[in-house]
């Protein structure tokens, strides 16, 4: 599909079936924060209000202030917004697991148990909606990245569960076309023109074991990548900070230190498949490194990853 033209069209056949199909019933979503979840719920808002309850698992693995903003936007719209507070649980989950697959899998399998847990609170509902678009259908079918880690939304929910029916308003359309839609049902920026988050979130940018300290400096070092570089006029596609296992020595005011390094990954792409590391200035790469390091007690050490996918992935986990 293509144009303008035709994006508003699909969008009032859409509007249609879903009224026709839904009538006065109410609809579950698991929201995740992602474009996908978010444009659907910001959609169904507005075509069944006050019908759409929203389940907003906060497993604690969102970066800087995410979790909130997420429930500012939504605790404002026509829906029921509900926000599980389970940072524990899942840290409790992950306590001594190291194994990236492991983790990716202990994550989804809690958050489907969270989900199901209060959904069961919230009576009987006949639909479940979900933010699936067109190319996650044509993905799905192919398996591409099965045998190199496990990719999963968190949202992404098993076929068994006791619904009569799906609501998938967006399944015709592209990423872009769905950002457009997110622009005019007046989501924020923030929401709409995210970057790839992996459902397991910043659990697989902690490497190794898991700890609420860790993921704190984590999110910290990364919301001042992210600040330095959302202000460039020509921005990479994608960008993080990686905490590593790799402690290293180093001196601050004289005294030596034994801390953990952290990596900062930036990269360009089309399609995620394949992907350059993006070649930032290397004033840039000094300005952030003495800002994370003066600005983060517990960091000593920052290194770029200069590694192009293949033979490195993405994300480090
Ligand atoms: P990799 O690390 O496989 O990542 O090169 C390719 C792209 O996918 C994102 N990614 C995920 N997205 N669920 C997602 O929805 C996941 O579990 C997941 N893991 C990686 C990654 O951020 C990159 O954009």
């Amino acid at each position: 599909m293509a144009g303008k033209d035709k994006l508003d069209n699909y969008i009032d056949a859409q509007i249609k079936q879903i009224r026709q199909k839904v009538g006065g019933e109410k609809v579950l979503l698991a929201l995740s924060g992602g474009v996908d979840s978010s444009v659907c719920a910001s959609l169904l808002s507005k075509v069944i209000p006050g019908q759409l309850i929203c389940i907003f698992v906060d497993h604690g693995f969102m970066r800087l202030l995410e979790a909130d903003q997420v429930e500012e936007v939504f605790s404002k719209r026509r829906l029921r917004f509900i926000r599980v507070n389970a940072q524990k649980r899942f840290l409790s989950k992950l306590k001594g697991v190291t194994d990236p697959e492991t983790k990716r899998k202990f994550i989804g399998e809690e958050f489907i148990r969270v989900f199901e847990e209060e959904a069961a609170k919230c009576g009987d509902i006949p639909f479940l909606a979900q933010g699936t678009i067109y190319p996650d259908i044509v993905e799905s079918g192919s398996k591409k990245n099965a045998a190199i880690k496990s990719h999963h939304n968190v949202g992404g929910l098993p076929k068994n569960l006791a619904f009569s029916d799906l609501v998938e308003p967006l399944s015709g359309l592209y990423k872009d076309q769905v950002r457009v839609l997110g622009k005019k049902l007046g989501l924020p920026p923030f929401l709409v023109n995210r970057q790839p988050f992996p459902g397991p979130g910043l659990a697989v940018r902690v490497i190794g074991e898991l700890t609420e300290e860790k993921l704190d400096i984590l999110r910290r070092a990364d919301a001042i990548f992210r600040e330095e570089l959302d202000s460039l006029k020509k921005r990479p596609n994608q960008y993080f900070a990686v905490l590593t296992n790799t402690p290293s020595v180093g001196v601050k005011e004289g005294k030596r230190t034994y801390q953990p390094v952290i990596a900062l990954r930036a990269v360009i792409t089309d399609d995620f498949m394949t992907c350059e590391y993006a070649p930032l200035s290397h004033k840039l790469l000094s300005r952030i490194s003495a800002r994370i390091t003066g600005e983060i007690p517990a960091v000593n050490r920052v290194v770029y990853d200069i590694t192009s996918k293949p033979p490195a992935t993405v994300e480090w986990e």
